[in-house]
């Protein structure tokens, strides 16, 4: 039995991992995929913290940034707590080697970490590396957690939390490699497991993946998610892949223009704004396209070296000369994993969530660019710390294998199922339905709509199975279990964005274009336990 069982090797899975070993308990890190594979690269701008090193800024303006765009469903306690330490963060961050881009190359301190505009900020506030922030962020905390002899057990797909009377014990997993169903028992657990971008599949930055397959466990184990109906679309992903174009690109001076070459909107505004603007014009038959070819070759280079590959590689423009034809989609999940102020989570003793998966209340109805590298790093620590206290006191007693055996038996019976539905062009059907009726602007009708055709779809899983009946690396059968868990969460979405009947950052809907104060409220989901 370990101390600490961390469940995803993204950003803020490695931070709670490096927090529980500093603590002294004994720590495994679980993935589906490889470290270096997660989610926390997308977030390539930089990460919030008010130093002022390059303008006036104070953490104050940080906090009334985050509540502004938050759109009154913040804590702002949380929120304080989390701007107040930024600069620490960093700190932090810099200590363990996250190479920052510098003012001044031949000077250390976090004073000297370079900062950039990042949209509805009101101050050059964003630390980075270049625009590959999330990038060296991840690949440092993994260099630090092997330097720190901290355990990994990668390619095990999460099936379910082991609980004894609501309390975590463990987890189940499938090993992708074998095949094999296994229990791992665990004094204390952190989720940290991303969000569900790809609820969207095909109109999404995030990877396939990106299924949400923490939060679906935490339903299944009585646990409760929180604001569901809030996704951030990002506004400038490449138009022909969906592959995420920076918000720093904008942030450098980048200009958003339409086929007529006009501007049409403030491109700093925070991203739910912006979004809509393009939508906007995408409705009046226009093209929209990212124009940075005002900042010269040298300066792109400098500072968006990545945006330039990616243009040239997936989109086949150089930006350097030629527009960048874009779209918004799907980009950050807000809603997710509902937990208190130690991050553990409601309806889950022992069992704390950080990061994409989880709902601390910090980002509300639309997060602010540059808060999720924070996020996962402070808030990672942090559950990784209130996880080892937990499991000072937890029980070392193993847990029984009843949900172990439950999830062979099914796992059997994926394989014996003949099956007559693809389950592939379902996943896409899924992404479409959701861009289009759950999308940036939405109706109480295509809600309906869309909510009737996800339980039809529910309704043909029955029939779906898989083709590939090897036990071994099949990745068909981990792409079946990740559509499962989409089309569990797909109603919790539709369901709250019909229940809430008004406009709040990243939620938009015809005929309740305004914020209301009766729905100033969290939509809090939890299935009922059957009596037995
Ligand atoms: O546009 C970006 O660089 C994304 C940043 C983020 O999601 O925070």
């Amino acid at each position: 039995m370990v101390d600490i069982l961390i469940i995803g090797s993204g950003g803020a899975g490695l931070s709670a991992a490096l927090a529980a070993k500093e603590a002294g308990a004994s720590v495994l890190v679980v993935g589906k995929m490889y470290p270096t594979n997660s989610q926390t690269s997308m977030a390539q701008g930089g990460m919030n913290a008010a130093l002022g090193n390059v303008n006036e800024d104070h953490i104050s303006l940080h906090i009334q940034d985050t509540i502004k765009s938050a759109h009154g469903l913040c804590d702002e306690d949380i929120v304080r707590q989390m701007c107040a330490d930024a600069p620490k963060t960093i700190a932090w961050l810099e200590s363990i080697g996250v190479p920052f881009s510098r003012l001044d190359n031949d000077k250390q301190g976090i004073e000297t970490i370079a900062q950039r505009q990042m949209g509805g900020a009101s101050a050059k506030r964003a630390c980075y590396a270049q625009d590959y922030t999330g990038l060296k962020i991840l690949h440092t905390l993994y260099d630090t957690c092997l330097k720190e002899k901290i355990d990994f057990l990668d390619e095990h797909y999460f099936l379910n939390i082991v609980t004894k009377d609501g309390v975590a014990k463990g987890a189940t997993f499938l090993d992708i490699r074998t095949g094999e169903v296994k229990q791992i028992d665990a004094k204390s657990l952190v989720l940290a497991t991303g969000g569900y971008a790809s609820l969207y599949h095909g109109f999404t930055t995030n990877a396939y993946g990106s299924t949400g397959d923490g939060i679906a466990a935490v339903l299944r184990a009585g646990g409760a998610v929180s604001d569901m109906e809030f996704i951030q679309f990002h506004p400038t992903a490449l138009k022909h892949s969906s592959i995420l174009i920076s918000e720093s690109a904008r942030g450098e001076g980048g200009y958003l223009v339409n086929s007529e070459g006009e501007r049409f909107v403030d491109e700093l505004k925070a991203r739910d704004e912006v979004a809509r603007a393009i939508f906007s014009q995408m409705q009046q038959g226009q093209r929209v396209y990212l124009d940075v070819r005002h900042l010269g070759e040298e300066k792109l280079m400098e500072l968006l070296p990545q945006e330039v590959e990616l243009c040239k590689l997936h989109e086949h423009v150089d930006p350097a000369s030629e527009l960048i034809p874009i779209k918004p989609v799907a980009h950050y999940s807000m809603g997710g994993i509902d937990v208190d102020y130690a991050l553990e989570v409601n309806g889950v003793k022992g069992c704390f969530a950080a990061g994409e998966c989880s709902n601390a209340k910090v980002h509300g109805a639309n997060r602010l660019g540059g808060n999720s590298l924070l996020e996962i790093t402070a808030f990672g620590r942090f559950a990784g710390e209130n996880a080892y206290k937990h499991s000072i006191y937890a029980s070392s007693r193993a847990a029984d294998d009843v949900q172990l055996q439950k999830d062979r038996t099914e796992i059997e019976a994926i394989f014996a199922k003949e099956s007559s539905i693809n389950f592939y062009s379902s996943r896409e059907t899924l992404g479409n339905l959701f861009y289009e009726k759950v999308g940036i602007v939405r109706e109480n009708t295509k809600l309906n709509e869309a909510l009737e055709e996800v339980i039809a779809m529910q309704v043909a899983h029955q029939q779906m199975g898989i083709s590939d009946k090897n036990k071994t690396n099949n990745q068909n059968l981990i792409e079946f279990l990740e559509f499962k868990n989409a089309l569990l969460l797909a109603p919790t979405v539709i369901s709250a964005a019909i229940a809430r009947d008004e406009s709040r950052g990243a939620h938009f809907k015809v005929g309740f274009e305004e914020e209301n104060e009766n729905f100033k409220k969290h939509i809090v989901l939890q299935w009922k336990r059957e009596s037995a």
